[in-house]
């Protein structure tokens, strides 16, 4: 790949690598990619433990599909055998409850990761000019996740499975008119059947994933065309060398992948130590009435979403007013959906005139501390059955949730920033 390899010294024939290698480069962009995306991709050098999420989220994003396409070797998506061959996968299977865990423990692991590089991105100001479509593919990205999500979640057809799509699904149904029909357009059928089991197969297992790799493929063409940003919220290509190179970048190949590398086994070891010792997680990752069958004769004594979602949730039952002659349940949804997708507008919302949280005013860092703790009472809320209390502080969160975006524009101009440094800081 070094210009120096591709030098013959002598009169000797170039090596058989570089004879390889021109014959390639002369039909395939192999090195040209290799240097714009690798040896030649300059990441800032103050890339800090934040920065390795979108890493760890490709890994996660691997080790699903691998395990996904060998567990629907023995899968069997009918609602006679569904619950059955889950059970022999666990059984019978040789290591299949190994692929099993595997997957059911990334797809919790995939919610953490891609919360923290989100959470991150937010810290950062890393949605703002010129990462605006960075963040916005990433957006997307996030909302097939949670579809992919839920459309695995039915797969097992235990009870909760079972009950948890209908809930999800007959929020359809509470749209105005055309809900009940759009309901039964969406199960295919009058109640949650065979015919529902099958398309949600279809959707997670063919659909949704090739949807998600495009997604992350031109997530990973957008970040490599204008650069990585960084803690401090400063352009290193504002600084280049006589050469061309950023003097504040190191170059992706060796430096950040070995970085990765690292930070990679240290996740695997943790995420190994779930898998073996605390694949249910106390019920979090895997929900005891999913050790049932589905059984539509008996409802779960308490229905609640598996952890990624229930800060969602929990504003979902926030609402509990109707409206306009409209059912709260149609307002729930509407407020929920709205939570999931409002934070696409970040761009925009975002008036201040530095990038980082360490150089942003005290409102910015306020609202940021006041929205996570508000996104963790929601997510605890979004577990427990309904009581007033629980009801009351959840309407509380939600408003911190949306205050969070809706001052943004507002409270981002009027604060005191703090002077950007010319060059990028230590971590
Ligand atoms: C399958 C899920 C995802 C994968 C595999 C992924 C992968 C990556 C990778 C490898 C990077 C570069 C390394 C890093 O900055 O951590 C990155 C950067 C970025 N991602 Fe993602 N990502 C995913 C989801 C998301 C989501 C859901 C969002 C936001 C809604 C997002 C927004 C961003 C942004 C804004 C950057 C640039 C960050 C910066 O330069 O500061 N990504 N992503």
């Amino acid at each position: 790949m070094s210009d120096s390899s591709s030098q013959p010294s002598s009169n000797k024939p170039p090596h058989a690598g570089v004879r390889f290698m021109e014959w390639l480069d002369a039909r395939f962009p192999a090195t040209e990619t290799w240097e714009y995306h690798l040896s030649k991709y300059y990441a800032p050098k103050n890339h800090n433990f934040w920065y390795l999420m979108g890493w760890i989220a490709t890994v996660v994003l691997v080790n699903q599909l691998l395990t996904g396409i060998w567990l629907t070797m023995s899968y069997v998506p009918d609602g006679v055998n569904a619950f059955a061959s889950v059970e022999y996968i666990m059984r019978d299977v040789e290591y299949g409850w190994l692929l099993r865990y595997l997957h059911s423990t990334g797809a919790s692991a995939f919610f953490v990761v891609v919360y923290l590089h989100m959470f991150r991105g937010m810290m950062y100001g890393s949605y703002q000019k010129p990462r605006e479509l960075i963040w916005l593919i990433g957006m997307a990205i996030f909302v097939v996740l949670m579809a992919e999500g839920f459309f695995g979640y039915l797969l097992p057809w235990g009870n909760m499975s079972f009950w948890g799509a209908q809930v999800i699904v007959s929020l359809v149904g509470a749209i105005p008119v055309i809900g009940p029909d759009m309901m039964e357009w969406v199960r295919g059928d009058f109640l949650m059947s065979d015919i529902t089991l099958n398309r949600f197969f279809a959707l997670h297992v063919v659909a949704l994933p090739l949807v998600l790799v495009m997604l992350v493929f031109v997530h990973f063409v957008a970040l490599h065309h204008v650069g990585s940003n960084n803690p401090d919220g400063i352009e290193i290509k504002d600084h280049k060398d006589e050469n061309g190179v950023p003097l504040d970048g190191l170059p992706f190949w060796p430096y950040t992948v070995t970085h990765d590398i690292h930070a990679t086994v240290i996740f695997l070891f943790i995420f190994c130590a779930v898998v073996f010792f605390a694949p249910e997680m106390g019920g979090y990752f895997l929900e005891k009435p999913n050790f049932e069958v589905a059984n539509p004769l008996k409802t779960p004594e308490h229905i609640a979403p598996v952890w990624y979602y229930t800060p969602f949730y929990a504003m979902l039952r926030a609402v509990t007013y109707p409206l306009l002659g409209v059912d709260a349940k149609f307002w729930g949804f509407v407020v929920m959906a709205g939570a999931i997708v409002v934070p696409a507008l970040l761009p925009w919302l975002d008036r201040s005139p530095v990038k980082s949280i360490r150089y942003k005013g005290n409102w910015s860092k306020w609202m940021l501390g006041l929205f996570v703790v508000a996104f963790f009472i929601l997510g605890y809320l979004g577990t427990v059955t309904p009581s007033t209390w629980a009801t009351i502080l959840s309407q509380v969160c939600t408003l911190i949730y949306f205050a969070y975006f809706v001052l943004m524009p507002w409270y981002t101009r009027i604060e005191k920033t703090k002077p950007v440094p010319d060059r990028v800081t230590s971590l």
